[in-house]
Order: C-alpha cells, then structure tokens, then sequence
C-alpha cells in the first residue's frame, strides 16, 4: 500500500435505533484530509463527532455515502488481512475511552509492544526500546509500562494511549478527546508533541475534541459540528475571528465571553491550553 495520501469522505452519515426510530448520528459529512493537515473538529457531547472519527478509521460502517483511503474504499481494504494491517500502519486512532482501549490482563508494555512489532516490523528488542522511547516523549516514566492498565492513573493511561499509536509512526493520526481528561499543565505539552510530530513527518492529524482552546490550537482547519451536521468549515484562524454560523459563535462565547472590540478574547481559545500562557481576561 502506498503511504497514506488522502483520505476522502464523501457525505458520509450515520443512523443509529431500530428502523421507525432512526437517529443520524453523522448527517451528510463531507471531508478530505491529505498529508500535513491538521483537522479539528469541535462540538457539544452528542454531535457526532466520536461516530465520525471512527468511521474515518474504519471502526464503524458508514449507514450512508463512502469513504475511501488513497481512492480505494476503505470497507474493501478492511476485508483483506494484509491491506487491514498496512491500512493500520497508515492510520492509528486514539479512542476516547482508555479503560477499554487496554486488555487489562497484559502489561501495558505488551499492549504497545504488539503494534510496534506487527505493524511497524521490529522485532522484539527494537520494539521496546521504541516503546521506551515514546512512554519518555509524552511524559511517562518507560517503567510504568510493565504494569497492568488499572494500575496507573487515568492520565498516565491516556498518554501511554497516544504512546501507542505513536509506536506505528503513522502517517495519520486520528485522535478522539485524547487531552480531555488531562491536567491542564500537560494538555500544552501533548498538543505541542501531536502538532511537531505531524510537522517533522509531514503526517495528518484528526482532533476530535468538545473543548475549543486545544482543538483550536492543534489545528490548521476547524469544522464545527452540531446534531450530526458540519455547520462550519475552514481555516482555523477564520472560523476563529469571522465566524459565520451563530453555533459557532455561541462555542466562541462561551469559551471566553463576548467578544470585545480589540478583539483580544478572539486569540484567547488559541493561548488557553498552553502552561505558563493564561488567556487575556475576558
Ligand atoms: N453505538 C451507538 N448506538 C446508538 N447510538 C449511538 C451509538 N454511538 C453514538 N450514538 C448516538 O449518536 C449521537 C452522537 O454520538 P457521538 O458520536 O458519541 O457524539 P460525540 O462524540 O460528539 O459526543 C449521540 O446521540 C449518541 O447517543
Ligand atoms: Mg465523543
């Protein structure tokens, strides 16, 4: 398989519930990520944008539209094993829920082990020292990793999550609320660390997040999602300063009340995650 180059969705949509109750989780979303971009994507809970992201990596079936990988369909590289794995090195999702993310009768260090083997090609010894390597990149001493999930706190699981992801060195990356459930004093790092690692490598990045000051920071593009539809959609900068759909605007507010006439509250989304950097009184 080549090395990931666009991944396009094509008014994509989703409905959940027995037939004479159809709810559509993801209505008609249509999107292109290409190597490099850097996508946010924000919403209140119940947008849809969990059920979007694991659409994008192939975790759910779209109910309607298509989505395709480097203009193949992504349901029949799904089917075969060998274009499932190569698929996986290409893209790697980080879910919401870390609980479930790790099997909880292995050590953490085998659960990151697995991939850094099968789907990056190292053997062993490599393997771990890449598992080393990566724990030490976000912050996470490499000896927790020889304990079991539930035996680290929630933010230490969270970022061995991304840890495992990273093993792979995808070439996207699609990450759902990853830094939610963080201190505020290592959400700047890890969204520092996502935005150089897509950089350096020229990688794309997914970021799924109900909180606008990382999603904004993070990202080079915005949608905005509200009950399952994109409402609005573009640089992040201008969905920032001339927002267009009153959602939008009422996010903004909220975030850092209205908006003043230097504009200044404008940038404070932007500020907001990083440690040491406090937003400018709203
Ligand atoms: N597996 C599912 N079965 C039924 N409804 C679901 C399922 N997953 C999500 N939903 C519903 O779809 C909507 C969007 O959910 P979700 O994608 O998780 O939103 P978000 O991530 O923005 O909070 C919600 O109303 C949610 O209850
Ligand atoms: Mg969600």
């Amino acid at each position: 398989m080549d090395r990931f180059g666009q991944l396009a969705l094509d008014a994509v949509s989703k409905s959940f519930g027995p037939t004479h109750r159809r709810h559509l989780a993801v209505d008609g979303v249509t999107l292109e990520v290409t190597p490099g971009a850097r996508i946010g994507i924000v919403g209140e809970s119940g947008s849809g944008k969990s059920t979007l992201a694991r659409m994008m990596v192939g975790l759910d079936a779209p109910s309607a539209g298509s989505i395709s990988f480097n203009g193949v369909s992504l349901r029949s590289l799904l089917r075969l094993r060998a274009s499932r794995l190569e698929l996986r090195r290409e893209v790697q999702f980080v879910a919401q829920d870390t609980t479930s993310s790790f099997d909880p009768l292995r050590t953490l260090r085998d659960s990151i082990r697995v991939p850094a083997q099968r789907l990056a090609g190292l053997d062993r010894r490599a393997a771990d020292e890449r598992v080393d390597a990566t724990a030490v990149m976000l912050g996470v001493s490499p000896e927790l990793t020889d304990r079991h999930p539930g035996e680290v706190s929630g933010g230490q699981r969270q970022r061995l999550a991304i840890a495992r992801a990273l093993v792979v060195e995808p070439n996207l990356l699609v990450c759902d609320e990853v830094v939610s459930a963080l201190d505020v004093s290592v959400q700047g790092s890890i969204l520092n660390l996502l935005k150089r690692y897509c950089v350096d490598r020229d990688a794309a990045l997914v970021f799924v997040s109900h909180g606008l000051p990382a999603t904004a920071f993070v990202s080079d593009r915005l949608l905005v999602m509200r009950g399952g539809q994109v409402v609005e959609h573009g640089p992040t900068s201008t969905v920032l300063h001339s927002p267009t759909h009153p959602y939008t605007r009422d996010l903004l507010a909220a975030f850092h009340g209205p908006r003043s006439d230097t504009g200044a509250g404008v940038d404070a989304p932007v500020a907001l995650p990083l440690p040491r950097s406090q937003p400018a009184p709203a």
